[in-house]
This record gives C-alpha cells, sequence and structure tokens, in this order.
C-alpha cells in the first residue's frame, strides 16, 4: 500500500478538480474506491474523474440502481454499495465481468466487497470533523499494488 496523495481541500471545487487531475493517471481496467462518511465528498471527487474522461452526461450517486454507466473517451462504471447486505448482489450484478472490462470502475462504499476486489485499485479516503473549518476535507489517496 502506498500513500500517493494526501492534502486538506477546502471547498468542493478542490475535490472535483483532485478527481480530474487523478483521472489523466488512469486507464482501462482501473480501479477506484471511495470511502467516508455521508457527504464526504466520494460523489463530488468522482464528477471529476468524470469530467477528466470526458464523461458529459450528469453524474449522481447511484443509490438505488448500485451502477450507472457513462461514455467518456473510455465506459465509466460508477457504483454505490451504500444500499447492499451482502456480496452476492454485487456478484448478481455483474461485478467481476466489469472489473475485467474495458473502462474504469469508480466505487462508492465498496468495504462490502472487501474479498471480490482485485488487489491493485486505488483507495481514497475522505473525511470530515467538526472541527474542520466549513467546506474542509481531509483526503487521503492509496495505491494498493498487486
Ligand atoms: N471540500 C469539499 N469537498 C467535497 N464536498 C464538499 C466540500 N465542502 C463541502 N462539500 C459539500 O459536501 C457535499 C458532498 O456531497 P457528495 O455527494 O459528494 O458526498 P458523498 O460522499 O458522495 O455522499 P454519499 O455518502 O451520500 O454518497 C456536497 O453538498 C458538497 O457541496
Ligand atoms: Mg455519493
Amino acid at each position: 500500500m502506498t500513500l500517493i496523495y494526501e492534502n486538506m481541500l477546502s471547498s468542493p471545487q478542490e475535490t472535483f478538480n483532485l478527481g480530474l487531475e487523478f483521472s489523466h493517471r488512469i486507464s482501462a481496467g482501473a480501479i477506484l474506491l471511495f470511502k467516508g462518511d455521508l457527504g464526504a465528498g466520494k460523489t463530488t471527487c468522482i464528477k471529476g474523474v468524470c469530467a477528466g474522461l470526458g464523461v458529459r452526461q450528469a453524474v449522481t450517486s447511484p443509490s438505488f440502481t448500485l451502477i450507472n454507466e457513462y461514455r467518456g473517451r473510455i465506459p465509466v462504471y460508477h457504483f454505490d454499495f451504500y444500499r447492499i447486505q451482502s456480496e452476492r448482489e454485487a456478484i448478481d450484478l455483474g461485478l467481476q465481468e466489469y472489473f475485467e472490462g474495458d473502462g474504469v470502475c469508480l466505487i462508492e462504499w465498496p468495504d462490502v466487497l472487501a474479498n471480490l476486489l482485485p488487489k491493485k485499485h486505488y483507495d481514497f479516503h475522505l473525511n470530515w470533523d467538526v472541527d474542520y473549518p466549513p467546506d474542509t476535507r481531509h483526503v487521503v489517496i492509496y495505491a494498493q499494488e498487486e
């Protein structure tokens, strides 16, 4: 596990921009996990990644559908597993095929997937605390190697 980024971001725009810049580091097959509390900024960061990948559709958390697919320069698969209870639901969704597919997987609330994840992925941790100034988030990114 390699720490590749750590910072305090002081506006939604900065969090978006982090995602936008990060998108230039990834290509088909990349898996990005977004962890952190409700409202931490996971979707905001994902919007930036999507913009950087050329997605022009609206990007919103697929809380009920579990997955949104967007067309960018490469396909973008946006998952939100906040509501699922078991790995089974993710397997039934065809998660493994998405992992082996032709696009990028961006996953909010990935904890339930612990045993399904390929070893190589990126972990985004977004957090906020009552002590932080308004609109501030702490963001850490780790690269998980094979
Ligand atoms: N520095 C910041 N970075 C990101 N979002 C911020 C920041 N400061 C304030 N916000 C606000 O916090 C909210 C973040 O919402 P967002 O949907 O991105 O969070 P989320 O982690 O995806 O939440 P959920 O768990 O509900 O999916 C937005 O309303 C955004 O405007
Ligand atoms: Mg979200």
